[in-house]
C-alpha cells in the first residue's frame, strides 16, 4: 500500500492506456502523481479518478514534442508538491500508416518520431534531474518497446527511437548515478491499450498472441506494475537496465508455436 510513500511522480502520457494504469497505481502506493498529457480533458479524467480513489494528483497539459512545455510541467510539478522523485517519460509511438519500410517510409515521419519519443524523453530527463539531485536521488523510467530489439517489416522510425530510447537510459544512469538517480527502461510487448487497438487489425492482434509464450496480451496494468517496481526503493540496486515485459514474445524462437503441434498428446 505505501511503496510510494512521500514520493512525486511525473507520467506524462498518463492521460490513457499504460500511462493511465501506472498514474492509478503509484497513486495507490501513496505517491503524489503529476498527469501530464496534451490531452486535457483524459489528464483531468485521470486525475479525477486517483482523487476519487482517495489519491492526490495534479492534471497538466503538456506537449513533450516542445521543451518550454516539459520544462512548465516539471516546474509546475515542483511549485505544486515541492519536489520531484520520479519520471515516466511514457509518452510515445509513430503512425503505422507513414512508419514504413526504409524505401517507403516518410521522413518527416521520421522526424517527428525523433522528436516524440528520443528528445522528449532526454528533455525530461534534463529538465527533472537537477531537482532530482535536489531531493537527494530520483527514478527515471523511460518506456521503450520490444521494437528496439527484433526487426520488423514496418516502423522503421519506431524501433530506431526506441532503440534510442534504450541507449539514453544508459547514458542517464551511468552520468546521474553517483548522485542516486536511477535510470531504467520498460520494453513493452502487446499491450491491449486505445494505441494497439485503433492501429492494428484483428489478424494482427490474433498472430501477436500467437507470438507470445504466455496464452493472452498484456494489460496497461502490467506494464504499471513494471513501473511502480522501478519507481520504488525495492528496485534501488537496479539502473540503466531495459526490462523487457512482453509475455514472453522476445524469448521464444519464432518456431515455437508451430513446433507445439509435434508434441505428443
Ligand atoms: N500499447 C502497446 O502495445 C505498447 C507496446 C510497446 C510500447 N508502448 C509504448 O507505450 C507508450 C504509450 O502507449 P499507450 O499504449 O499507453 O498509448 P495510448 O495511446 O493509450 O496513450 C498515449 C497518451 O499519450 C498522449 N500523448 C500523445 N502525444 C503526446 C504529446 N505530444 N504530449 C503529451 N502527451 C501526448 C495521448 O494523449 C495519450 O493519452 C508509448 O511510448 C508506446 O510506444 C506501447
Amino acid at each position: 500500500m505505501n511503496r510510494l510513500h512521500d514520493k512525486v511522480a511525473v507520467i506524462t502520457g498518463a492521460g490513457s492506456g499504460i500511462g493511465r494504469a501506472a498514474a492509478e497505481l503509484m497513486s495507490k502506493e501513496g505517491a503524489r502523481v503529476v498527469v501530464a498529457d496534451h490531452d486535457t480533458r483524459a489528464a483531468e479524467e485521470t486525475a479525477a479518478l486517483i482523487t476519487a480513489a482517495g489519491g492526490q494528483a495534479l492534471p497538466l497539459t503538456v506537449d513533450v514534442m516542445e521543451e518550454d512545455s516539459i520544462a512548465d510541467m516539471i516546474s509546475a510539478t515542483v511549485k505544486e508538491y515541492g519536489a520531484l522523485h520520479v519520471l515516466c517519460n511514457h509518452v510515445g509511438g509513430t503512425n503505422p500508416r507513414t512508419d514504413l519500410d526504409v524505401l517507403r517510409m516518410d521522413m518527416d515521419e521520421f522526424d517527428r518520431a525523433v522528436a516524440l519519443n528520443m528528445r522528449s524523453t532526454l528533455l525530461g530527463s534534463r529538465h527533472a534531474i537537477p531537482h532530482m539531485i535536489r531531493a537527494g536521488g530520483g527514478s527515471i523510467i523511460n518506456t521503450a518497446s520490444v521494437a528496439a530489439l527484433v526487426g520488423d517489416v514496418l516502423q522503421t522510425s519506431y524501433g530506431a527511437v526506441k532503440a534510442a530510447v534504450v541507449s539514453i537510459t544508459k547514458s542517464v544512469a551511468t552520468q546521474y548515478g553517483p548522485q542516486n538517480i536511477r535510470c531504467n527502461a520498460i520494453a513493452p510487448g502487446a499491450v491491449v491499450t486505445p494505441a494497439l487497438e485503433n492501429n492494428l487489425p484483428q489478424e494482427v492482434v490474433d498472430s501477436l498472441k500467437r507470438g507470445n509464450a504466455l496464452p493472452y496480451l498484456g494489460s496497461p496494468e502490467d506494464i504499471g506494475h513494471t513501473m511502480v517496481f522501478l519507481a520504488s526503493d525495492e528496485s534501488r540496486y537496479l539502473t540503466g537496465q531495459l526490462l523487457v515485459v512482453d509475455g514472453g514474445m522476445t524469448a521464444q524462437s519464432s518456431a515455437a508455436p508451430g513446433r507445439r503441434a509435434m508434441l505428443p498428446a
